[in-house]
């Protein structure tokens, strides 16, 4: 039996149903994260509990729990489930209400859901590296909040699914963004690259780990954009999140990069980010 979480208790998975009027069911006003759990335990959970409460900070949304309750409940969600490998996937929506497309006036409770579900890391890939694709990135502008509202982002996946690509990498105009559910970066004589945190993106905590992870190891990085003629002349390009951790791209619409195998920098990358989980939840 899976148990899950509703509104701060734990049901049996097939009974953690919400209301049809639910308000992120009708208009996708809702916040989500999605936490990996290596050896039963959480990996960077505190980072991903401060970006939720900024993101429902962000759109009036009150969280009804303390972020050590919500660790809480978590934690017991993870040892109900016995999960060993795998991921928690938490959302936070305004609640149930009247359909309206403004907030609420009355008092409403944020409703939050929680589950988890078991994940191998993607081992294989992560050796071979994936193909990717290009598209044009059609989202709205506040993707800095991380909004149950993915219909661009789902969009953009499926192209790459149909291309039998892992992710699509998406851009305005000429300036690259982020991938579909992660961001991207590329390594140029050394230097590695990625997209500023602003509105435009997801701030990963993959990302930021990566960044800290070069910082301390001297390997040259930079918080910029870049563009799709950059990209295409990159040494080595890799995406990195939560479930694909530091993902070597080895072809972009076809297109070879580098010499099609992974990169020395993605490479040495990949490591210390292992070692940095490693630290956390014990050996991998
Ligand atoms: N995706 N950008 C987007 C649009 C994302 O959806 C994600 C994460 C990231 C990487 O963020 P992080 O390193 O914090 O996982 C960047 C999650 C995993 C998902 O939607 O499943």
């Amino acid at each position: 039996m899976s148990y899950a979480i509703v509104n701060g208790k734990l049901v049996d998975r097939s009974e953690a149903l919400v209301d049809i009027e639910d308000r992120g069911y009708q208009f996708g006003d809702g916040v989500y994260e999605v936490i990996r759990v290596y050896n039963g335990r959480m990996y960077t959970e505190t980072d991903h509990l401060d970006r939720l409460a900024r993101s429902t900070g962000s759109i009036d949304i009150q969280l009804p729990y303390t972020k050590e309750q919500l660790s809480a409940m978590l934690e017991e969600l993870i040892k109900v489930n016995k999960l060993q490998q795998g991921i928690v996937y938490l959302q936070v929506t305004r609640g149930v209400a009247p359909r309206n497309h403004a907030y609420p006036t009355t008092d409403v409770t944020a409703a939050l859901t929680a589950y988890t579900k078991e994940m191998q890391r993607p081992l294989e890939i992560l050796k071979t590296g994936v193909k990717t694709i290009l598209t044009e990135d059609i989202r709205w502008l506040r993707c800095d909040i991380k909004s149950l509202n993915l219909l661009g982002n789902s969009m953009a996946k499926q192209k790459a699914a149909e291309k039998g690509c892992y992710e699509a990498i998406q851009h305005r105009g000429q300036d690259v963004t982020e991938g579909s559910s992660s961001n991207v970066f590329i390594v140029k004589d050394g230097t590695v690259i990625t997209h500023e945190s602003n509105n435009l993106i997801l701030k990963g905590i993959t990302k930021d780990v990566i960044l800290q992870l070069c910082e301390q190891h001297k390997i040259p990085v930079l918080e910029q954009t870049f563009t799709i003629d950059e990209l295409a002349a990159a040494d080595e390009v890799f995406l990195a999140s939560t479930t694909s951790e530091v993902m070597p791209i080895i072809a972009i619409d076809g297109k070879t990069v580098g010499d099609g195998h992974p990169g020395a920098v993605t490479k040495k990358i990949q490591e210390l980010f292992t070692r940095e989980i490693e630290k956390q939840c014990g050996e991998l």
